[in-house]
């Protein structure tokens, strides 16, 4: 889906004087599909509020929730530029509007962050005015927001915190995402350590050639997981959930990682890698006892270790971003 092609209905300035709207965390990369892969969780997800104001443009009034500088700014600002990209193309930027950002959720987590933020952001502007875009015509906007702070355009954390569920990216440009079906049942843990791990350098560090054996491997894995995922065969799920790729490169970022994912294993969990571009570390269950265990063992390795870290055990979200 392209910016041309969204339905764009009327716009009725009169039916909210003010709106707030979550948008969800993400798992991106999901072990075997690094770049194209991404789900949704419950929680934790960002607030974001509009209402009316009497001056005329978008402004941001308050931000709270994180110990880093955001911009006040609009246009350095990830929800402010996804708000201000739905207004331009309403014609509406003169319209006085005021907005507030409460991030639920720490930067740098590998849970996408920015990217609920620039969801949060577009979606309480289409909702303040009336609903004038159907919901997946939104995704343009917060990839133009979420590009402020990622400084590019990747849908994997954008499209399931907007859509929810799984997803999957053909193309970012285009928006051609795909949702993937989600087996009854399924449970995700995340664990984020307090250590700091930069998209950008988690980007920077990883080989640009891929062995071509790997690639087929890791190719196969991709296709089986999808059919898993269609057919809830969740012993196809737990043999597909592998990066064979980019985990052996990123590991060393995250101390412990693989005694984390080893205990993970352990407790029977389908699967478990690096959420996104980490610190956070995921894995994927095929019910809630077996998430919440694995949730425990993971933590008590970082404990064990003096390393601080949250943990959220979460079903698949399948509404994505919606208004409170
Ligand atoms: N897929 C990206 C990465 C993170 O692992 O670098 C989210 O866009």
């Amino acid at each position: 889906m392209t910016e041309g092609t969204q339905t764009r209905k009327n716009i009725d300035p009169n039916k909210h004087t003010g709106v707030k709207v979550f948008a969800p965390a993400s798992v991106a990369n999901v072990a075997c599909g690094f770049d194209i892969l991404g789900f949704a969780l419950e929680r934790p997800g960002d607030e974001i509020l509009v209402r009316y104001a009497d001056t005329p443009g978008l402004k941001i009034t308050k931000i709270t929730g994180t110990k880093k500088k955001l911009p006040l700014d609009v246009m350095g600002n990830t929800a402010g530029v996804a708000a201000w990209k739905v207004l331009e193309a309403l014609g509406e930027t003169g319209l006085g509007i005021e907005m507030e950002i409460h991030k639920k959720m720490p930067f740098g987590s590998g849970l996408g962050s920015s990217a609920a933020s620039a969801v949060g952001g577009a979606m309480a502007i289409n909702e303040l005015l009336g609903r004038p875009f159907e919901k997946r015509d939104l995704l343009p906007f917060a990839l133009a927001g979420e590009a402020v702070a990622s400084g590019g355009i990747h849908a994997d954390n954008v499209a399931p915190s907007l859509l929810g569920g799984f997803t999957l990216v053909r193309d970012s440009l285009t928006c051609d995402i795909a949702r993937v079906p989600v087996p009854r049942g399924m449970f995700a843990t995340v664990v984020y350590p307090y250590v700091e791990v930069l998209t950008k350098e988690a980007r920077a560090m990883l080989k640009t050639e891929v062995d071509l054996k790997l690639s087929i491997q890791q190719s196969a894995n991709m296709g089986a997981f999808i059919i898993g995922m269609m057919n809830s065969d969740f012993d196809l799920i737990r043999r597909s959930l592998k990066d064979l790729i980019i985990e052996p490169q990123r590991a060393p970022l995250i101390p412990h990682f693989y005694e984390v994912q080893k205990v993970a294993l352990a407790e029977g969990v389908l699967g478990c890698s690096i959420s996104g571009s980490g610190p956070s570390i995921f894995a994927l269950s095929n019910n809630s006892l077996t998430a919440e265990n694995a949730g425990k063992a993971m933590q008590a390795i970082f404990k064990q270790h003096n390393i601080e870290c949250e943990l959220f055990i979460s079903a698949i979200n399948n509404d994505g971003a919606k208004l409170v």
